[in-house]
């Protein structure tokens, strides 16, 4: 059935068209006035060089306009570029029949897509239950902790990990890397949850030396792992419920755990049936490569079956529309209740068919694996560009979710922190938007490591995309550390 073109009732086609189509000096003087939130950022991105690309066209504070190419998919998100044209052409089909309905409403694009991501879901989660929202990986995770406590019988202690980043509600804050002083509240919940280190094997708290490359010290034995198993086996401070973990820490600086320490997690979580969380709001929909999950990578390449009891997803899942999912393994029987799970907008179909629609375009266009392709190539020339420079540290990534760790020197490791932050304070004059790991700061406010630029373009790219962003990447690169020095 195809509906009809929508025609306004009230206002002119004109007026309506004027609404997303740029600003004007004053617009933007009133705008600065009210604005609450303190982020605005020099450049407007005011539309998509065309439909489902990378490229973005911005304009300038000063009315000139200019085309960026976003290597940060617009905060890891446009898994399919700026305004894709078939997740669009969905999310019109879908507004012109229904737009907004009440939580725990269901409606086709919401079954549908239900259905589908039971169908992709990694090893044991796969043709398990879903749950979605239209809020993000916050509410998504903070869907997960819920669900451990209803399957806990009182225990309601979680284990987090150093460098985590979960969320930015009151509760997921808690959950992750707590970055004092830059943040002016206390966080809640904090005795709900306490915090293991994460294997980070570049700056390995053993002090094996040669984890490299998102690779653990071959000769390392996972010291990391004997102090995290102490606490899941009873040394933390009350029984467990549940743990949480990104199995490629994202904000934290692109940090891989290695495999083995993922599995020996799941099989201590599983031993003292405690449930494991995988955190893969920014690992999912083919960003890691050719797998829809860094989990199901793990299975396909290595033979290791890492799947925990819960995993969590957002970003790229719905092309760059709001949609938070939560997987749970077939096994949990609980179902929330309609008051457990829900928010105003926690059923929209709108996301849920650009969802449908983006994971469909993945599929069928292969981006999963130009994903791979392209990412290979981007780090196949950073680690060329890591020989020469002294500066570059570590080339870490799985597809097109890159770090590379800045330090003042190999030897040391000192973190770059300037020279990260003037990168990407000049990458948008040489037309790219890059991206940075979270600070981590002391309690007196010191930056101790704000030293990672995040590679993460939308997975379309080209390989004309691929050799403006390596070219332009080496000249900010340069520039940056000439400014810094
Ligand atoms: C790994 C991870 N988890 C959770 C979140 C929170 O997602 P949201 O901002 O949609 O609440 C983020 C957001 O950056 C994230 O990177």
């Amino acid at each position: 059935m195809t509906m009809k073109e929508i025609e306004p009732k009230i206002l002119s086609k004109e007026e309506i068209e004027r609404i997303p189509a740029g600003i004007n000096e004053e617009d933007l003087l009133e705008f600065e006035k009210h604005v609450l939130n303190s982020f605005v950022e020099e450049l407007t991105p005011i539309e998509a060089k065309e439909p489902g690309s990378a490229w973005v066209k911005v304009r300038a504070k000063d009315g000139s306009m200019k085309e960026i190419l976003d290597v940060t998919s617009m905060n890891w998100t446009l898994t399919l570029g700026f305004a894709h044209p078939d997740v669009n052409y969905a999310v019109l089909q879908q507004i012109k029949r229904l737009t907004h309905v009440r939580y725990n409403v269901s409606t086709p694009a919401r079954i549908k897509l239900v259905n589908k991501l039971a169908e992709l879901a990694p090893g044991k989660l796969k043709g398990g239950r879903v749950s979605l929202n239209c809020e993000g990986g916050g509410m998504a995770n903070e869907a997960a902790l819920k669900l451990a406590l209803m399957e806990s019988r009182g225990a309601d202690l979680f284990g987090v990990f150093f460098g985590g980043y979960h969320g930015n509600s009151l509760v997921t804050m808690t959950a992750s890397q707590p970055i004092h002083v830059a943040t002016r509240f206390t966080s809640l919940a904090q005795r709900n949850f306490f915090r293991m280190p994460y294997p980070y094997c570049y700056r390995c708290l053993w002090n094996y030396k040669e984890g490299l490359y998102g690779k653990k010290d071959p000769s390392c034995n996972l010291e990391c792992f004997n102090l995290v198993e102490q606490y899941i086996r009873g040394m933390a401070p009350r029984k467990l419920a549940g743990v949480l973990i990104e199995p490629n820490q994202a904000g934290g600086g692109q940090i891989p755990a290695p495999p083995e320490f993922l599995l020996k997690l799941k099989e201590v979580c599983e031993q003292e049936k405690v449930f494991l969380i995988y955190d893969e709001c920014q690992t999912c929909m083919w960003r890691c490569g050719k797998y829809f999950t860094l989990t199901e990578r793990y299975e396909k390449e290595l033979n290791l079956d890492v799947s925990p009891d819960m995993m969590t997803m957002t970003k790229g899942i719905a092309g760059g529309f709001p949609l938070g999912v939560l997987l749970a393994n077939p096994k949990i029987r609980k179902q929330f209740g309609p008051s457990e799970e829900h928010t105003t907008f926690s059923s929209d179909p709108v996301a849920m068919a650009a969802s449908l629609a983006a994971i469909r375009v993945m599929e069928e266009g292969k981006y999963g694996e130009n994903c791979e392709k392209m990412g290979n190539k981007i780090t196949k020339r950073l680690l060329e560009m890591q020989e020469e420079l002294e500066v570059i540290g570590d080339v870490r990534g799985a597809g097109l979710f890159i770090g590379v760790e800045l330090v003042k020197n190999k030897d040391t490791r000192e973190p770059f922190n300037d020279l990260c932050e003037e990168m990407v304070l000049l990458a948008p004059e040489h037309g790219l938007y890059l991206g940075q790991s979270m600070p981590y700061l002391s309690t007196k406010g010191e930056i101790l490591r704000h030293n990672v630029v995040k590679i993460k373009p939308p997975l379309i790219i080209t390989d004309e995309d691929c050799d403006f962003i390596l070219e332009n990447f080496e000249i900010i690169l340069k520039e940056a550390l000439n400014k810094v020095k």
